[in-house]
Parts: C-alpha cells; sequence; structure tokens
C-alpha cells in the first residue's frame, strides 16, 4: 500500500461506517486569532466539537493538512516533521469510545495490514481533582479487541515508574492522556474542548535494540519513554468536556476526535523506524543524493571521539531537514503564506533558508529548493489538485526565495565566523570566554544577510553559543521597517482565551459586508477576512478608495443593526436554496464537494413566528460560529481603510 493509497483506505473505511469525507482546510485558519497555523486535524472543527451544527451531519473524515512550528529546530530525527498529514474521523455527538475503538482496531489490523503483536495502547489514569474517572471503559473495549485475534492484552499501570510488566494496554496521566490545544487541563483556556484520549503505538521490535544502545539504557522502556523502540502513530480524544471558570463541565455532546499520522502509520507500514524512508519522501530524497553526490547515511564533515574511537555525524540530519522543510514550505505557498518576513510567511522564509543552509552543508552548488517542490507537488497532485493548479506560482517562489538566500548566505556566515575569530581572540587576550552574541550582532545577521533569528541561534549554539534576545528584540524594535506588531505573535504564538471576542467580530464582519454592499454596490464581495481578538480585517473587492463619507454611512448601518438588536439566525440550505435565498457566500467547489449542504446566517427583525423576515439585513453562508443577537456586539468602529492589491480594499475595524 502507497501513502497516497493508505490516505484513501482510510477515508473510504470511515465512509463506509456512514462519515461525509470532507477537503482539507487550509494550513492558514480563517477567522481565528487563536494559532498562526492549522496544526491538527480537530482545529478546523472546533465550532462543531462546541455544539455548533455541521452541515454535512454528525460523522464526517478527512486528511487535514497541519503545520506545527514548535517542531522546526527539532526536525533532524527519525521522525519529527514540521508538516505531516493528519487521518481524522469524528463523532459529533454521534458515536462514542465503544464504535471508535473496534473500527480504529479493525482499520489498522484488518485494512491496514498491521500485526497486532505490535500495537501498544495507552489510556487516561484520570484525575481526581477535577472528576474526571480513570478511562477502564477504553482499556477494556481494547482488550477485547485483542482478544478476537487471539492476544491476552494485560492492563497495567504506572508504565513511567515500573516499565512494560508485559503489559499492551497502560495507563499514563494527563501530560501523556489528555488532550486539549492547549496541552494539559490547567493550561487550557476557558472554553477550550478537550478530553482523555488513547493513543496507539507501534512497536519497532526488540530487535533493532534501540533502548539498549541509548541514553535512556537504565531507564524502563515502556511506550511513552522516547527510546525509539514505540512511536505513537494515533490519538483517540474522547471530547466530552469543556474548560469553565470553575473547571470543567461536560459538553452537550460526547465526540469523539480521532488523529492519526499518515507518514507515521506509513513509518510502521513500513517496518522501518525512519519516518524519511517511506516512499512520500523518495523522490525528493533521490533528487537530493544525485545533486549533492552523497547518500542518505553517509559521512558528514563532523566528527568527535567516543570512548577514544573517531566517529563522524553522518548526513541524514540535512536530508531530513531538507525533506521535511521543502515540503512544508511547498504547502505553505500553496496556501497563501508566501515567503516575507512577517506573520506566518516568516515561517515559510525559515524553512526555506535552513534548507539552503542545511544543503550547503551537502555540498549543494545549484538550485535546488524549486525541483524538490515540484517532486512534491506532483506526488501530491491527486489529493490536492489546489497545490496543482498553484503549481508555478509555488515553485517561483520557492526560486525566488532561494535565489535571494544565496546572494547574502556566503557573505553571512563569513560574518558570523569573524565574530567566532573575534570572540577567541578576546579570549586569548583577556582570559575571559565571551558566550554571548550581542543582539545588534544578530540583528545584523538577520537584517543584512537576511539570516532568521532561529537560524543564527542554532548556529550559535553548535558552537556553545547563546544569543542575547532581549536585545534582539530591541534592536529590531528600534528598526523603523520592522516594528510591526507580527513581532509578537511571530515570537509567541499559542491559544488565546477569547472566543467570546472573536464571535463578536465574526457576527460585526456579517453586518459590514451587508453594510457596504447597500453603500457601494452588489459588486462587492469578501476576498479575505481575519480575526484576531481585538479587531476584524476584512478584504474586499471595490475599484477604487472608499471615501470618509461612505465610510461613515457604512459605520451607520451596521451600528443601527446593533441598536435594534437583531437576532441571527442559522438554517441549513442546499446549495440551490441558499443561492434563491440570496445568500451571499463563496459558492466555490469546497461546498459541491461537502454535499450541498451549507449553513446560512440570517440577521434580520424577527416576524411574530419568530422566524427570520424578508427584509433581513444580512444573508451569508458561512460555518458560524456567531452571536445570538446583535445588541451583543456593542459599538462599531471602523479604523482603517487601505488598498491590497488592484480591485481590492481592506477594512479594519473594532467594536467597543
Ligand atoms: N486532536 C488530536 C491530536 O491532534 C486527535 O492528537
Amino acid at each position: 500500500m502507497t501513502s497516497n493509497e493508505l490516505r484513501q483506505a482510510y477515508l473510504n473505511f470511515f465512509k463506509e461506517k456512514g462519515h461525509a469525507i470532507i477537503p482539507s482546510a487550509s494550513l492558514l485558519p480563517e477567522n481565528d486569532p487563536t494559532t498562526l497555523f492549522t496544526s491538527s486535524g480537530m482545529q478546523p472543527m472546533v465550532p462543531y466539537l462546541l455544539g455548533e451544527i455541521h452541515p454535512n451531519g454528525t460523522r464526517i473524515t478527512d486528511s487535514q493538512k497541519s503545520f506545527r512550528t514548535q517542531d522546526i529546530e527539532e526536525v533532524g530525527d527519525n521522525r519529527h516533521t514540521t508538516f505531516f498529514e493528519m487521518l481524522g474521523n469524528w463523532s459529533l455527538g454521534d458515536y462514542f469510545k465503544a464504535e471508535q475503538i473496534p473500527w480504529m482496531f479493525e482499520f489498522l489490523t484488518k485494512t491496514v495490514g498491521l500485526n497486532p503483536e505490535k500495537l501498544f495502547i495507552t489510556c487516561f489514569r484520570g484525575k481526581e481533582e477535577i472528576g474526571i474517572p480513570k478511562d477502564e471503559e477504553a482499556a477494556e473495549l481494547w482488550q477485547k479487541q485483542f482478544k478476537t485475534v487471539g492476544l491476552e492484552a494485560k492492563i497495567v499501570d504506572f508504565p513511567e515508574r515500573d516499565g512494560l510488566q508485559n503489559g499492551r494496554i497502560f495507563f499514563y496521566d494527563e501530560k501523556k492522556n489528555w488532550w486539549s490545544r492547549a496541552g494539559i487541563t490547567e493550561k487550557m483556556p476557558v472554553g477550550e474542548p478537550g478530553g482523555p484520549d488513547s493513543e496507539m503505538f507501534w512497536d519497532f521490535g526488540t530487535e533493532l535494540n534501540l533502548h539498549e544502545n541509548s541514553q535512556w539504557k537504565n531507564e524502563p522502556c515502556h511506550v511513552n519513554c522516547d527510546c525509539g523502540r514505540f512511536m505513537e502513530i494515533g490519538n483517540n480524544v474522547f471530547m466530552a468536556y469543556k474548560k469553565t471558570d470553575q473547571g470543567f463541565e461536560s459538553l452537550k455532546n460526547k465526540n469523539v476526535d480521532f488523529g492519526g499520522g499518515l507518514e507515521r502509520i506509513a513509518t510502521a507500514l513500513n517496518g522501518d523506524p525512519d519516518m524519511f524512508k517511506i516512499d512520500l519522501f523518495a523522490g525528493p530524497l533521490k533528487l537530493l543524493e544525485e545533486l549533492s553526490g552523497k547518500k542518505y547515511g553517509d559521512k558528514g564533515d563532523s566528527e568527535y571521539i567516543n570512548d577514544g574511537k573517531q566517529c563522524w555525524v553522518d548526513v541524514r540530519k540535512q536530508f531530513r531537514v531538507i525533506l521535511d522543510h521543502l515540503r512544508a514550505a511547498t504547502f505553505l505557498i500553496g496556501d497563501g503564506a508566501l515567503p516575507s518576513n512577517k506573520d506566518q510567511g516568516y515561517f515559510t522564509r525559515r524553512l526555506i533558508r535552513r534548507s539552503v543552509r542545511f544543503a550547503r552543508d551537502l555540498n549543494v552548488q545549484e538550485n535546488f529548493c524549486a525541483k524538490v517542490g515540484e517532486i512534491y507537488i506532483d506526488e501530491y497532485q491527486v489529493a490536492y489538485p489546489d497545490l496543482k493548479n498553484k503549481k508555478a506560482e509555488v515553485l517561483a517562489e520557492l526560486e525566488k526565495e532561494e535565489k535571494r538566500f544565496r546572494e547574502t548566505l556566503e557573505d553571512g556566515i563569513k560574518e558570523f565566523d569573524k565574530l567566532l575569530k573575534g570572540f577567541e581572540i578576546a579570549f586569548q587576550q583577556t582570559g575571559k570566554k565571551i558566550t554571548e552574541i550581542s543582539g545588534k550582532q544578530a540583528f545584523k545577521l538577520y537584517d543584512t544577510y537576511g539570516f532568521p533569528l532561529e537560524m543564527t541561534e542554532e548556529m550559535a549554539k553548535e558552537n556553545g553559543l547563546v544569543i542575547d534576545g532581549e536585545g534582539f528584540k530591541q534592536a529590531f524594535a528600534a528598526h523603523k521597517d520592522l516594528s510591526r506588531s507580527g513581532a509578537e505573535q511571530k515570537f509567541a504564538g499559542g491559544l488565546a482565551d477569547h472566543s467570546v471576542e472573536t464571535t463578536k467580530l465574526h457576527t460585526a464582519t456579517h453586518l459590514l459586508q451587508a453594510a457596504l454592499r447597500k453603500i457601494l454596490g452588489p459588486h462587492v464581495f469578501q476576498k479575505g477576512s481575519n480575526i484576531t481578538v481585538e479587531r476584524l480585517r476584512f478584504d474586499f473587492s471595490h475599484p477604487e478608495k472608499v471615501t470618509s463619507e461612505q465610510l461613515e454611512q457604512v459605520e451607520q448601518i451596521v451600528n443601527q443593526a446593533i441598536e435594534q438588536n437583531l437576532p441571527v439566525n442559522c438554517q441549513m440550505m442546499d446549495l440551490a436554496e441558499a443561492k434563491a435565498a440570496a445568500a451571499i457566500g463563496v459558492f466555490d467547489d469546497k461546498y459541491e464537494k461537502l454535499g450541498g449542504q451549507v449553513k446560512v446566517y440570517t440577521i434580520a427583525p424577527s416576524t411574530s413566528s419568530g422566524q427570520a423576515g424578508e427584509n433581513s439585513v444580512s444573508r451569508e453562508v458561512c460555518g458560524g460560529p456567531h452571536v445570538e443577537k446583535t445588541g451583543d456586539l456593542g459599538h462599531f468602529k471602523i479604523i482603517k481603510e487601505e488598498a491590497v492589491s488592484a480591485g481590492v480594499r481592506r477594512i479594519k475595524a473594532v467594536l467597543a
């Protein structure tokens, strides 16, 4: 089974179990200020897990493009990647553990054909303080499944302390077996959904003897011990709780949120713990071998002495970084994060520049990023036709960014080496060792030579140095072009607890679009929308500057609708009905693929029957969520109007 076949087999399996297959959402979340990137399959599903009605019903499945920024500098071992595909299936208040566990077992052992003897399971130990019990139910359901194939699966506790104990099913605490986007229970912001989970691990086997040779050799081996013997391949979250001020409340619905790493399941199937040996990476890997004249696994330049023996660090790390980063950059550009110095684009830039730096170690002389990108786009063309349609643009961006960085890379490395030399001379003269690169120096590498801060940090670390991060931020802020708000997000990221604020701004966005169409004309359509906790940003089609009188009128219309405290109603319609009801929205093939059912939000004075009347203020096809009454919004104010590109304007507005 190829990885492309595996993805399809998973989707078909859940389709047969009554699930609607939906396309992957973009890597750049819309209207979600809480994270910069889509980093799991559940993220676009959050409103539905919290109780919103999903247009496709209560059983949903997909393969979601995901990107995790925290792993960028971690990439280099045999299993970490920044980009991955998460196979997902959801029960939105429909089935629960008793269905999910047998299905998962069937899918992995029958459909994919993985050997159940190598499959291990973890469940939640429970946490008394928050009233969430030990998940004996899940453990026993798994045990029954193993019995069907003649395996006695022993359930044991405290594997972190006592090791495997001949067990197959293990209980762990919330650090390992509780899932929310923010991690453990304490970290979850109010309103965030989460729940106990049950993870599945693949055993690459004692025959590899990884544990014996590893730094963990004196610790008991267990499935979560990181020694390399086991790899997590999927996670069943029983998402039934929501964080409140007081603690936790049960969600109206008991949901299942499953996420499985496509590449990880493929790695298990491949039988080699090195994820970079699966078919999805084969084409780019071969190209890199050709361009560098080095084989994956060859000796590299750096050497070290261990137990009196001379050892070399091989070049797998360089290959892995490039294989991962350029795949991620290809998909990110495809979703609109072009390399830049701000926000999401900064990550794309970092990925490409880090790849170019590592390719230098491999002695790759010619430009290679677009060549690698092209192989990936071809490999993924069936699953991600949108990416294929943007091929020329994506490759041009990769090429441009590589070229730009190569112009300064050699000089930047010389500058860096000069710094090291200077430190050495200072040490010889004064006897005092300098261990810190100043903020100014790091900023010069950033500004003049295009070294992302994190890359300089990594190079510093390789030489036993650190960087004065505060000093860098100061130098950064002092510089005129760069004192932007993006810096905050770029260096922080993470979750915010402001779902109410963003929901309000989302409803205000609908009122704004309706008002713009009224004042400027029906040629106005949404071209983009981005909401943070502080403001909404709305891009729309309009050929010229919006005058200040027009902006005032728009504000007035929105504020009138707020003062009238109009109800916001949601209805399910099929596409034809929605079009007939004059709902505005993006009627693209995404909705066709969704089977035609859409949600339509109407803001209108209610009639005596309580239904939205025909004199609606706004009617839009939209996934939600929205406030119930416009009176909740407060006062609407436009703070900026500007051009984005030819024929597209942008408005930023706030609610006070
Ligand atoms: N949302 C769960 C995860 O990402 C499935 O692990």
